[in-house]
């Protein structure tokens, strides 16, 4: 059991599988691109699906989320799936990703054993897209998403961040849009964690921001904390139901204390938050032949330094030096 010294316990895993993206998303990472990781200090396929294995056999952990970077620019991916379809106990499979690719390759993955995806789109409109990606790939998202939804990786989650300026004036067209198209849209509060450390706590849509315009179509009604669980997102009925619709409110109402994640980099690092300052490396175990049980050893003794929260109300917070894109989302 991966459990951390004020009682939460880690059941759900988030892989990176590669920190590059073929988006260039302004919140995220600059135009250029990032340092991105060398190829030798990637995790081999192998390498993950061991990991995975020991995670599920020997530290309790039940549902795994690949992502990225942009998970789909694996190649390996279908068959690290496969994979970990067929290891006892078969844990749940999701996938975060930007969408790019997926038309081609939903129905695959689902084959593979992918139970469900969650897409990143931050608007409707193609130029909004541009300006907010630096690339023309709008309409491959939406084909992406049509092709996730015929295969039956649902519930299709659809994944934004409003931006002032750019798409902030979106969230209602955004909602009536995933309930015609029944993807469950969930809103996220931009966090400090892009690379070129603009983020400001004043330049940033909040929960009650996204609530507010939403409620000039809609009506919303809160669904039962019971639901909720350890959920990332808070949950509103629309309109009566069936639908709903998420808040991800990272920063003005933090989800740390229901957290059971831990997440493994791209890299082979465990990381306990996405907020961490420190890493535990499992990579160089793995090459030295250490065995399974020593390999759990080190994760477990991981997670017991693992923060209460992501200390971003301490005056001496500091961004980790990762960014998002090097950690998974
Ligand atoms: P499900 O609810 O199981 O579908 O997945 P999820 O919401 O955990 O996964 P997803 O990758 O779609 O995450 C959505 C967003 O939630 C991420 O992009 C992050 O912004 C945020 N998020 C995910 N994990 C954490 C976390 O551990 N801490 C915080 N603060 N935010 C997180
Ligand atoms: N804050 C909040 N969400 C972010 N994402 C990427 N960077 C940030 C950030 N700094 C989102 C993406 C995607 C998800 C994986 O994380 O838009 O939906
Ligand atoms: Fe968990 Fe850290 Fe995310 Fe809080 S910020 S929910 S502690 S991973």
């Amino acid at each position: 059991m991966l459990i951390d010294t004020y009682g939460r316990v880690a059941t759900d895993l988030r892989v990176s599988l590669t920190d590059r993206c073929n988006l260039r998303c302004t919140y995220c990472m600059p135009e250029e691109g990032l340092q991105w990781l060398a190829k030798p200090d990637l995790l081999t396929d192998d390498e993950i699906v061991r990991l995975i294995g020991i995670a599920v056999r020997d530290l309790g952990i039940e549902e795994v989320r690949f992502t990225g970077g942009e998970p789909l620019l694996r190649p390996g991916l279908p068959g690290i799936v496969e994979r970990v379809a067929a290891l006892t106990p078969r844990p749940q499979m999701s996938l975060t990703t930007n969408g790019i690719g997926l038309q081609r390759t939903a129905t695959a993955l689902r084959d593979a054993g992918l139970d469900r995806v969650n897409v990143s789109l931050d608007t409707l409109r193609p130029d909004v897209f541009q300006a907010m990606t630096r690339r023309k790939r709008h309409d491959d998202v939406l084909r992406g998403l049509e092709a996730a939804r015929a295969a039956g990786l649902t519930p299709v989650k659809v994944n934004t961040v409003l931006m002032p300026g750019l798409n902030d004036d979106e969230a209602p067209d955004l909602l009536a849009w995933a309930v015609a198209n029944d993807y469950e849209l969930r809103f996220i509060e931009q966090m400090p964690l892009d690379a070129q450390h603009g983020w400001k706590r004043d330049g940033m849509i909040t929960a009650g921001d996204i609530l507010a315009s939403l409620r000039t179509r809609f009506t919303l009604t809160p669904e039962g904390q019971e639901e909720r669980g350890s959920a990332p997102a808070d949950r509103w009925i629309v309109d009566g139901g069936p639908h709903r619709v998420g808040v991800i409110a990272s920063v003005t109402r933090p989800f740390c204390r229901a957290c059971d994640r831990t997440r493994l980099t791209a890299d082979g690092q465990v990381r306990t938050c996405l907020f961490a300052t420190e890493e535990t490396d499992l990579r160089t175990a793995l090459r030295s032949e250490a065995p399974d049980d020593e390999i759990a050893e080190l994760w477990k003794r991981a997670m017991w330094g693992k923060k209460a929260g992501s200390g971003l109300d301490d005056p001496s917070f500091l961004q980790p030096e990762r960014p998002m894109s090097a950690i998974g989302g």
